[in-house]
């Protein structure tokens, strides 16, 4: 029953004694038996193409901690793969993609409704959690944000500033502006898909809009995000979504009016309280412990945790880290986190 899921809870505007909790990234290389599984998958993409694997890691944490949400196991870049570029992850490094900076590069990307194929076995990984999550436990679903996955595509890889998305943005809008738009109805197909196989809730990560300014963050981080929820509430109504614009700073404000997320996710460059009085005004906000809180634990976890609990007590809370876990962290400190979220 939807209403014995506390995360479906917050995002429908209620306000509860314990904020449900789960993390970025939380099936991941800080947890042994992920290591295990992903070394019997061979490498990060097969894992993710592996439908009982997938379904594997994403149930671990919840097996360990007791989440309220899971994520599914995937990736944001598996979108440009099925558009058709190039992907490949460098251990040690990051991402790297065949690059887009030209109308040619552009002209051999598949179109939107074409992706399917590629990403059918993430569809499965969805329907397998549909049957093995526990009753409490809401599945999430998720994609980049336009802007976010288009910094990847332009660049080839991660880059500090976004600089060559910045660059082509400003000296071919016309192609840039191609590229967004296949990515918002990339998108939009990509997520209608996951909630018609059982994604309850989906996430929308935009993690490089902190380095859009002035009209660009309009442009770029508000109107594909506004596009891409107001065409997933036409086709399912009922299915609330989260957006995060991380390091949006003072363009928090406002963003869940002018896209129609239902929850808008903060990272910890903001206080808490500053969060209470500016977003939480306007709905469920979710947050935002600094993940770096996981690998030093202690009396500062402590403290920091129930500050932000504190904090956002009096309206819709989901409680979450700034970012995600990094591989250094210890499973310690996330126990103590939920311990703390739950039992003061
Ligand atoms: O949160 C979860 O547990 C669900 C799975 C998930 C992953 N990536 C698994 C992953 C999610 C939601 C993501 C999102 C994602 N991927 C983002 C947005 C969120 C953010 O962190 O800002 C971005 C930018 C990516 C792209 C990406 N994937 C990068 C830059 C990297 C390499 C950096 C790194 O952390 O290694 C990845 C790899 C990746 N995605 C891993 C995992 C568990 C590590 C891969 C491994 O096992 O070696």
């Amino acid at each position: 029953m939807a209403n014995d899921k506390t995360i479906l809870r917050a995002l429908a505007g209620e306000t509860l004694q314990t904020p449900p909790i789960w993390m970025m990234r939380q099936a991941g290389r800080y947890l042994p038996e992920y290591r295990a599984t992903r070394a019997q998958a061979g490498d990060f993409l097969s894992l993710c193409y592996n439908s009982d694997l997938a379904t594997e890691v994403t149930l671990q944490p919840i097996r360990r901690f007791g989440f309220d949400a899971a994520i599914m196991f995937a990736d944001i870049l598996l979108i440009p793969q099925a558009l058709g570029a190039d992907l490949w992850f460098v251990t040690g490094e990051g991402p790297r993609l065949s690059t887009i900076d030209s109308e040619a590069d552009f002209a051999r990307l598949a179109d939107a409704a074409d992706i399917h194929e590629t990403l059918g076995p993430i569809y499965q990984t969805l329907r397998n959690l549909t049957g093995a999550l526990p009753p409490e436990t809401t599945l999430i679903g998720f994609a980049g944000a336009p802007w976010t996955v288009a910094t990847y595509m332009v660049a080839g890889r991660g880059t500090p500033d976004q600089g060559p998305a910045h660059a082509l943005k400003n000296t071919n809008p016309a192609l840039f502006d191609a590229l967004i738009d296949r990515l918002t109805k990339a998108t939009i197909e990509y997520l209608s898909a996951q909630i018609e196989a059982g994604a309850e809730v989906v996430k929308l990560f935009d993690s490089w809009a902190g380095s859009l300014k002035g009209a660009d963050f309009d442009r770029y981080a508000i109107a594909p995000t506004k596009e891409v929820i107001t065409a997933l509430k036409a086709r399912h109504p009922d299915t609330p979504i989260i957006a995060f614009p991380r390091e949006a700073g003072d363009k928090y404000i406002g963003f869940a009016k002018k896209t129609g997320a239902d929850c808008v996710a903060i990272d910890n460059s903001v206080t808490a309280d500053w969060v209470a009085e500016n977003v939480q005004v306007d709905g469920c906000v979710q947050g935002n412990l600094a993940s770096s809180h996981m690998v030093t634990g202690g009396d500062a976890l402590v403290r920091e945790t129930r500050q932000i609990v504190n904090a956002l007590r009096g309206g819709p809370h989901i409680f979450n880290l700034g970012h995600g876990i990094t591989p250094d962290a210890n499973p310690d400190n996330v126990q103590l986190m939920i311990d703390t979220v739950r039992g003061g």
